[in-house]
């Protein structure tokens, strides 16, 4: 077949795109998650050629997308509050919603459902082409079926020329991962696929929103999909790819072992390992890892078909989404080389990380206070003192012994003296924390905290393979720092203003604990270490 190339900044080449649709064709079109492979969603002979055109087996239903509002009633038998809340609040945009499916819309679209898929995009050339379609326009993600999605025009001119009547350039897509797919046909709405709209974003406009188990576990053998796209091996590479539930420092240095292999890892991860690799973004950045998850499949198909250790993504925001694709990617493989989880514990002063880190020691787990360690004598060995004394004078430490309080006096009197004092001290902490790990794992122990205030600030988080913030209102912060530590509340807020905002944590968190009012913060935290328990026996 002999397949067109488009352009979506011109506007003629809108309207052939357009035309080759109502008449029944195949385009490759941009949208905001990925690029979709669109024909007109009325005609079940149009519908079919995308099943073809995908090699899709028929029991996966295909989304409906329009560029009006109006256009979704006909295509519906209902449209229930919660709908139009939903389009008022995330449409246009990379949300998908399910209702039960009128007898305008083809069994095929649906294939054979009773309900339809509808999603209004947010990308122009989406919304143009819809329009001079005439039509609302079926469109899977324009990979062939299992392959990754493409979210780069290159990718889906090397997947579908020949196969398609057009393909249109519309350069990159922004949000890289595909919309979430939410059902309001349950009691409950559901979330059967995560994507460019968070389960978070959703609660915040539903109240209480349902994820589908399938989406972080594997079907039970025998039992139906609520989204038949959940059934099948998904956005898999031609090499096999395992997930590795490693902190950073962990990650690297089993995979490094590991011959013949190859990373998919973050930004982070990049200088720490010496085998072939391709970051699909930073560490906490989910846009970023959602953005940049497809391109770098692509990528490592290109480069070759060695295995592929692919470093495990938080789930918070978007991330579950990463999460999702990356865990069908791998087969549902996961693996902790360690065997342990090292989870930091941080957050702004008077939150309440003492209080979370003694509900966890009585639940048998072993803290480390890190606070408590840069005070050992053993930091302050002979070696680190003579450096102290060459770096802030000999006067610091009359006949070898540290003077702190005039040791401090200079070191924190500017940002530079303050990073020399760090360059001489964090090395011995880091030393003295590795020798309480190392007591700690060989009494037994496989969950330990890290109590770190400055776990981001020392670098003490590419130990750890989770992180949990504990934070509360300021309000609150303030009370308890001026009742603790007897500051004034001037004294107290100077204190907080030293420190980064919440949103610094907040931004780099496996798990946000709340510690306001009327919030349980012991019982959240021994919540999240049940799932921590699980995760680590299922993943030895
Ligand atoms: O972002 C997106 O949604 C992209 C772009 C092109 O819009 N489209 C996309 O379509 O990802 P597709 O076909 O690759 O994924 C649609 C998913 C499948 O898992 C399918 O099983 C599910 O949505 N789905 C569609 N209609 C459904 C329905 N009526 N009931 C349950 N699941 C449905
Ligand atoms: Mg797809």
């Amino acid at each position: 077949m002999q397949t067109l190339f488009l352009d979506a900044s011109r506007p003629e080449d809108i309207q052939t795109a357009g035309a080759i649709l109502s008449s029944g064709g195949l385009v490759a079109i941009p949208t905001e998650t990925v690029y979709g492979l669109a024909a007109n969603a009325l005609d079940p002979a149009a519908v079919e050629k995308i099943f073809a055109a995908k090699g899709r087996p028929h029991d996966n239903p295909l989304i409906v997308h329009i560029c009006a509002l109006e256009q979704w009633a006909p295509l519906v038998t209902q449209l229930p509050p919660a709908a139009l809340r939903l389009a008022e609040a995330f449409w246009p945009g990379p949300l998908t919603v399910i209702l039960p499916r009128s007898e305008r819309v083809p069994a095929a679209t649906s294939a054979g459902l009773p309900t339809v898929s509808v999603r209004f995009p947010a990308h122009p050339a989406a919304q143009a082409v819809i329009r001079a379609a005439g039509t609302p326009l079926a469109a899977p993600s324009a990979n062939p079926s299992g392959r990754p999605s493409p979210t780069r025009f290159a990718h889906v001119r090397a997947d579908l020329t020949g196969k398609v009547d057009a393909l249109l350039d519309g350069g990159d897509c922004g949000v890289g991962v595909e919309s979430t797919v939410l059902s309001l046909v349950g009691p409950v709405p559901r979330v059967l696929r995560p994507g460019g709209v968070t389960l978070e974003q959703l609660r915040a406009v539903l109240g209480d929103v349902e994820l589908d188990p399938a989406v972080e576990a594997p079907l039970a053998p025998g039992t139906a999909p609520a989204s038949p796209g959940m059934k099948y091996r998904h956005y898999a590479p031609r090499a096999p790819v395992t997930l590795v539930d490693a902190s950073p420092a962990d990650y690297a240095a089993y995979v490094n072992r590991q011959p013949g292999v190859r990373a998919l890892c973050f930004t982070e991860d990049l200088p720490l390992l010496t085998v072939p690799a391709v970051s699909y973004g930073g560490r906490y950045r989910p846009e970023e890892q959602a953005r940049g998850l497809f391109a770098a499949l692509y990528r490592l198909d290109e480069a070759g078909e060695a295995p592929i250790l692919a470093h495990l993504p938080a789930k918070r925001g978007v991330g579950l989404a990463v999460f999702n694709r990356i865990l069908r990617t791998a087969g549902f493989s996961v693996k902790n080389p360690t065997g342990r989880l090292l989870v930091g514990l941080t957050g702004p002063s008077g939150a309440g990380k003492s209080t979370l880190a003694a509900a966890w020691a009585r639940s048998g787990w072993q803290v480390v206070d890190c606070d408590a360690l840069t005070r050992r004598p053993e930091v302050y060995d002979a070696d680190c003192v003579a450096r102290l004394m060459a770096a802030f004078g000999a006067d610091i430490a009359p006949n070898g012994v540290l003077d702190r309080r005039l040791l401090a006096q200079r070191a924190f009197a500017a940002p530079e003296p303050k990073r020399l004092l760090e360059s001489i001290v964090f090395p011995k902490i880091l030393a003295a924390l590795d020798r309480e790990l190392e007591r700690a794992f060989a009494a037994g122990a496989d969950l330990v905290a890290l109590d770190a205030p400055t776990l981001f600030e020392s670098g003490l988080d590419a130990r750890c393979a989770r992180v949990v913030v504990v934070t509360a209102p300021e309000a609150d912060r303030l009370a308890r720092i001026c009742a603790r530590d007897g500051l004034s509340e001037a004294e107290a807020r100077r204190r907080l203003a030293a420190q980064p905002p919440e949103s610094f944590y907040r931004d780099r968190a496996d798990a946000v604990l709340e510690n306001g009012p009327g919030d349980d913060l012991a019982a959240q935290g021994l919540a999240f270490a049940a799932v921590l328990r699980r995760e680590l026996e299922a993943r030895r």
